[in-house]
C-alpha cells in the first residue's frame, strides 16, 4: 500500500481562507485580533516558532507582538509580565512559549495566564473544560490534528484511537477530543508494555513522543490513519518525525509528513484560537 500524503499547509491555507471574512468583519468594529507571544532565553528551536507564529499572523492582519526576556529571569518578574499581560486590554491572546529554562516552574505560570486569554488551551480551566465535554479554548496541535482527520473524512465513531504520548500539550488533549467524537481511546506512555500491540491495533495512530522514527512500519495497522507530531532533527540536519515515514507509508492508508503535517495545523489553530479569544472578550459571538 501506498499511503495518501495528509497535506497540513493545504488546508491550513484553506482555513485561513475560511477566517479572511471573520477578520475583516472583527476589525471593521474597530478592533484588531492581537496575540502576545512571551519568549524566556534563547533556544533555537523555541525562536523559529515563535519567528513562524509571528509572520503568521502579522500576514493575516492581525497584531502580534514577541516579548523575549532573558533566560535568568526571576519567576517572580515573568509573573509580573504575564499578570501585566492580562490587565491589558489590546492583548487578546496570550502564549509562553515552552520549554522553559530549568528554574521556572511551567505549569505554575501557566496557571497565571487569564484563561480567556490563554490561547494554548493550556490553563486548567480550559483543560477542565474539554474534560468535561464542553471545550473552551483548545490546546492548538489537537485541535489542528482533530481538523485534519474531519477534513479526510475519517470515521471516528467506533474507531480504535492509540495516542503514543500522555503530555498534557498533546496526547491528554488528543485523546479527549477523539473520545468525544466516538473513538475508543488507548493512551500509551513511555511505560507502556509491548507496544507494538497496541499501535498495530489501531485504525487511527497519534504519536507525539519526541522521540525520532520510534514508530516502524510494522507497529502499523495496514490502512490505518497515522498522525506524526514530531519534529526532531536528526545529526545530518534532517527533520524527522516520530514515526519512520518511508516504512508507515508502505502501510498505512493516509500519514502527516513532517515537516507540512502538524506543524502548519498549529499555528493556523493558533490564529483560530486568537480570534475566538477576542470574539468572546467583546462580546461578538454571533460573527462565527
Ligand atoms: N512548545 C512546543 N509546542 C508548543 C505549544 O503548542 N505551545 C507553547 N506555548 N509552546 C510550545
Amino acid at each position: 500500500m501506498n499511503a495518501s500524503i495528509i497535506d497540513g499547509k493545504a488546508l491550513s491555507e484553506k482555513i485561513k481562507q475560511g477566517l479572511a471574512p471573520t477578520i475583516e468583519a472583527i476589525k471593521a468594529k474597530g478592533i484588531t485580533p492581537s496575540l502576545t507571544v512571551v519568549l524566556v532565553g534563547e533556544d533555537p528551536a523555541s525562536q523559529v516558532y515563535v519567528r513562524n507564529k509571528h509572520n503568521t499572523f502579522i500576514k493575516m492582519g492581525l497584531d502580534s507582538e514577541v516579548v523575549s526576556l532573558p533566560s535568568d529571569i526571576s519567576q517572580a518578574e515573568l509573573l509580573a509580565k504575564i499578570h501585566q499581560l492580562n490587565e491589558d486590554p489590546k492583548v487578546n491572546g496570550i502564549l509562553v512559549q515552552l520549554p522553559l529554562p530549568d528554574h521556572l516552574d511551567s505549569q505554575l505560570i501557566i496557571q497565571h495566564i487569564k484563561a480567556e486569554k490563554d490561547v494554548d488551551g493550556f490553563h486548567r480551566l480550559n483543560a477542565g473544560a474539554l474534560m468535561t465535554g464542553e471545550p473552551q479554548l483548545i490546546p492548538c496541535t489537537p485541535y489542528g490534528i482533530m481538523k485534519m482527520l474531519e477534513d479526510q473524512g475519517v470515521t471516528l465513531r467506533g474507531a480504535e484511537a492509540v495516542i503514543v504520548g500522555a503530555s498534557n500539550i498533546v496526547g491528554k488533549p488528543i485523546a479527549l477530543l477523539l473520545q468525544k467524537a466516538g473513538a475508543t481511546v488507548t493512551i500509551c506512555n513511555s511505560k507502556t508494555k509491548d507496544l507494538a500491540a497496541h499501535t498495530k491495533r489501531a485504525d487511527v495512530l497519534v504519536v507525539a513522543t519526541g522521540r525520532p522514527m520510534m514508530i516502524s512500519g510494522d507497529m502499523i495497522k495496514p490502512g490505518a490513519v497515522v498522525i506524526d507530531v514530531g519534529i526532531n532533527r536528526l545529526d545530518n540536519g534532517k527533520l524527522v518525525g516520530d514515526v519512520n515515514f518511508d516504512e508507515a507509508s508502505q502501510v498505512a492508508a493516509a500519514i502527516t509528513p513532517v515537516p507540512g503535517g502538524v506543524g502548519p495545523m498549529t499555528i493556523t489553530m493558533l490564529l483560530v484560537n486568537t480570534i475566538q479569544a477576542t470574539m468572546q472578550q467583546h462580546g461578538l459571538e454571533e460573527l462565527s
